[in-house]
């Protein structure tokens, strides 16, 4: 019986050898961020040779990658990339996701808009046929934190800051418990659209390309629409 963690490291080399195949001297590979996303960055070191650089979507990936020598480049001077891979606190059968459990959701979707493909990496406790359970995560300017929570209330979530943290854009985290999420695109958009929200844990308008299901029976592969 794998634990988790162990799960996390075969999901995680099992990325590296997936993308391996796509990169060139040329690539630049998004990365994303989380415990599975470590994991992943300390097998892709092995290969650094083969792609240019990474773009990184937190302070935290970006220390650990420049670590183990693999070159950041600032997503400004990037137009598109191949590939973008990231963990994810929930996915579904649609390859929906919730995401920001690390509260890096906001670079997170940035760099994954840069990208055609979005890899998601999961042991299979993330994968659920409705998202919802994991508290969602918003991320909010510090003085529309009550306002937006007050939209988020009138919605039937309960949101509740998290204590101590600010995120690397210097924002706020409402994780949002409670949530009917029967549509998971459209409450994104609707999230979305609060003044002082700047960025909603759901990735449902642009949800995984394919996604990797690490599980006592080893790595299966998810793929969404036109994969
Ligand atoms: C960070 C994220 C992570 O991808 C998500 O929280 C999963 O993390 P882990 O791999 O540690 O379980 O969205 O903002």
């Amino acid at each position: 019986m794998y634990t988790q963690s162990e799960l996390k490291q075969q999901v995680a080399q099992a990325a590296v050898d997936y993308v391996l195949p796509f990169l060139t001297p040329d690539s630049i590979l998004g990365v994303g961020t989380g415990s599975t996303v470590d994991l992943f960055i300390d097998a892709l070191a092995a290969h650094k040779h083969a792609f240019k650089a990474a773009a990184s979507s937190s302070e935290r990936s970006t220390a650990r990658l420049q670590g183990l020598g693999i070159e950041v480049q600032d997503l400004n001077t990037i137009e598109r990339m191949d590939w973008y891979v990231d963990g994810a606190d929930e996915i579904d059968a649609a390859l929906n996701m919730t995401k920001g459990g690390g509260g890096a959701l906001t670079r997170e979707k940035i760099v994954a808009s840069v990208s055609d493909k979005f890899l998601c990496i999961v042991d299979d406790s993330k994968l659920v046929e409705r998202l919802g359970a994991f508290p969602l995560p918003v991320e909010v300017i510090p003085m529309a934190k009550n306002a937006v929570a007050r939209q988020l209330r009138a919605l039937g979530g309960n949101p509740v800051e998290r204590t101590g943290f600010v995120t690397d854009n210097g924002g706020l985290i409402l994780d949002v418990s409670g949530l009917s999420i029967e549509d998971p695109a459209a409450l994104e958009a609707r999230i979305n659209n609060m003044p002082g929200v700047v960025c909603c844990g759901l990735f449902a308008i642009a949800p995984a390309s394919v996604a990797l299901i690490a599980g006592q029976q080893g790595v299966r592969t998810l793929s969404g629409n036109g994969f």
